[in-house]
C-alpha cells in the first residue's frame, strides 16, 4: 500500500479504481507482499529449514492457499473444513499438521486416513480416541503432543493460549505420562512435541523462555522427538510506532535450543504470512455529526472485520485520495450494523472526509475475512488478488440467494 501522486494503490492499482469496478466492501490482496512476506520468513530461519505449515486460519481462501502452497508451505488446520480446504489447494498430506482442543471422532478418523504429517493431541481423552480409532483401522498414527508450557506469551489476553489457566495443550505432569503411553502403544507413533503460546506476539522474550521449558522437559523424557512445533504467533506491526519481533533473536535462540539435537522445527504462522497482505475497501454512506464527533459510517462493518470490535484491535485506516484539509473533529469510523462495537476506530485530525470517499482499512489479511460472518443478514465481500496490474476475483460477493 503506497500514495502515489496522492492516490493510494496496492501495486499499480488505485483503490479508487477497485471500488468502482468491484464495488465495495472489498478485501484486496497484494501478491507481491504475499510473497515478500514468506521469503522473508524463510529467510529468517533459513540456518534450521523448518516445515511452515501455514495456520489456515488466519485466511481460508482457496485460491491465497493455492498461492502459498506453491512456495512450498504445509498447512496448520484446526477442523475438518480446514483439513479438506488444504488438501483441495494440493498441500501435500506429509506437510499438514492437524491441532485443536476438540477433534471430533469424525475429524480423527478423515485425518488418519489421510495420513497427514502429524495430530497434534491436547489431551488424555484425545489420545485414547486417536489409538482407538487407529486401532479399528490397523494403523500406526503419528501423533504430537501438546504442552502447555505456562508461559505467558505478553500478548491479548484473548488470544493467549500458553498459560496454565488456559485450556490448550497437557501441563508437564500430564505429558510426561502420555510420552509413556505412547511408547506402549501399538498404534501411535509420538513423533513430536509442540507448544502454541499466542498470536500478536512481539517480544521474542516469551518464546525464549518457552523454549527454556520445552529444553528441560524434553531432557526430561528423555524421548526422540523427530519435530517440535513451535506453532506460530509472529506478530505485525499494526502500526508505524509499534515495536516488531525481533526475528533474529528468536532464531538464535532457537539455534542454541536445537545443538546436539536431530530434531526438525515447524511453524505454524498465519498473521506474519497474510496480515499486512490485505486491505478492507470500504465507501462511506453517510456522515453523521453530533457535537462532538463526526460518526463516518461506511459500508463496511463489523461482520466483514470483527478484530477491532472483539478485541480492541486497531487497524489504521487511509483515505483512497489524499487531500491537505484536516478535519477539526474527531472522525469516528462505525459500521451500519445495529451495535455499539460496531466501530472502526476513532481518529483525530483526519483529512477532511465526504459522503461516497472511499477508504481502505489496512492490514486485514489475517483474521479478517476468515472471521466474517452474515450478522443482520449481511452477504460476505468480495476478495480480489493484485498482481502488478493484474486483479484476480478470488471469491465472488455473496449473493442474497446464497444467505436467504
Ligand atoms: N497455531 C495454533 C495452534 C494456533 O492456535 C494459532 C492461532 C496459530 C498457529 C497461528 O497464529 P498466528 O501466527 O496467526 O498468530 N483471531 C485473533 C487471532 C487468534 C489466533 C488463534 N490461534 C486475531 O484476530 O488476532
Amino acid at each position: 500500500m503506497k500514495f502515489k501522486s496522492n492516490k493510494l494503490k496496492i501495486e499499480n492499482v488505485t483503490v479508487q479504481s477497485i471500488a468502482r469496478k468491484y464495488g465495495t466492501p472489498t478485501y484486496c490482496y497484494s501478491y507481491k507482499q504475499l510473497r515478500e512476506n514468506i521469503l522473508k520468513f524463510k529467510k529468517n530461519f533459513k540456518s534450521f529449514s523448518p516445515l511452515i505449515c501455514f495456520a489456515i486460519k488466519s485466511n481460508t481462501n482457496l485460491n491465497l492457499i493455492k498461492q502459498i502452497k506453491k512456495f512450498g508451505l504445509g498447512a496448520d488446520v484446526v477442523s475438518l473444513g480446514e483439513l479438506i480446504l488444504a488438501l483441495k489447494a494440493g498441500i501435500n498430506p506429509k506437510k499438514i499438521v492437524f491441532s485443536g482442543v476438540g477433534k471430533t471422532a469424525k475429524e480423527l478418523s478423515y485425518a488418519i486416513d489421510k495420513n497427514i504429517l502429524l495430530i497434534n493431541a491436547e489431551s488424555k481423552s484425545e489420545i485414547y480416541e486417536i489409538e482407538r480409532i487407529a486401532k479399528l483401522k490397523r494403523k500406526k498414527v503419528q501423533i504430537g503432543i501438546r504442552l502447555n508450557p505456562n508461559t505467558d506469551a505478553k500478548t491479548l489476553n484473548q488470544i493467549s493460549t500458553g498459560k496454565k489457566e488456559n485450556k490448550f495443550g497437557v501441563n508437564s505432569k500430564l505429558f510426561y505420562e502420555l510420552v509413556k503411553f505412547c511408547k506402549s502403544s501399538k498404534n501411535i507413533n509420538l513423533k513430536c512435541l509442540s507448544v502454541h503460546i499466542g498470536s500478536q506476539i512481539l517480544n521474542h522474550k516469551p518464546y525464549e523462555k518457552m523454549l527454556k521449558v520445552i529444553d528441560k522437559i524434553i531432557t526430561k523424557t528423555n524421548y526422540n522427538f523427530d519435530f517440535i512445533d513451535l506453532g506460530g504467533g509472529m506478530g505485525i506491526a499494526y502500526d508505524e510506532e509499534s515495536k516488531k519481533l525481533n526475528y533474529s533473536k528468536y532464531s538464535s535462540a532457537i539455534k542454541k535450543f536445537l545443538k546436539n539435537k536431530k530434531m526438525k522445527i515447524i511453524f505454524e504462522p498465519g498473521r506474519a504470512i497474510v496480515g499486512n497482505t490485505g486491505i478492507l475497501v470500504s465507501k462511506i454512506i453517510y456522515i453523521k455529526k453530533n457535537d462532538k464527533k463526526n460518526f463516518i459510517i461506511i459500508d463496511a462493518a463489523m461482520n466483514d472485520l470483527i478484530r477491532p470490535a472483539l478485541y480492541g484491535a486497531v487497524h489504521q485506516i487511509l483515505p483512497s485520495i489524499k487531500k491537505n484539509k484536516k478535519s477539526k473533529k474527531i472522525y469516528e469510523f462505525v459500521g451500519p450494523i445495529c451495535e455499539s462495537t460496531d466501530k472502526f476506530s476513532s481518529i483525530k485530525n483526519f483529512q477532511l472526509l465526504e459522503e461516497s470517499d472511499i477508504i481502505a482499512i489496512c492490514d486485514v489479511g489475517a483474521y479478517g475475512m476468515s472471521l466474517s460472518s452474515n450478522y443482520n443478514l449481511r452477504p460476505k465481500p468480495l476478495e480480489i488478488l493484485i498482481n502488478g496490474s493484474k486483479i484476480r476475483v478470488i471469491k465472488k460477493r455473496q449473493k442474497y440467494r446464497d444467505i436467504i
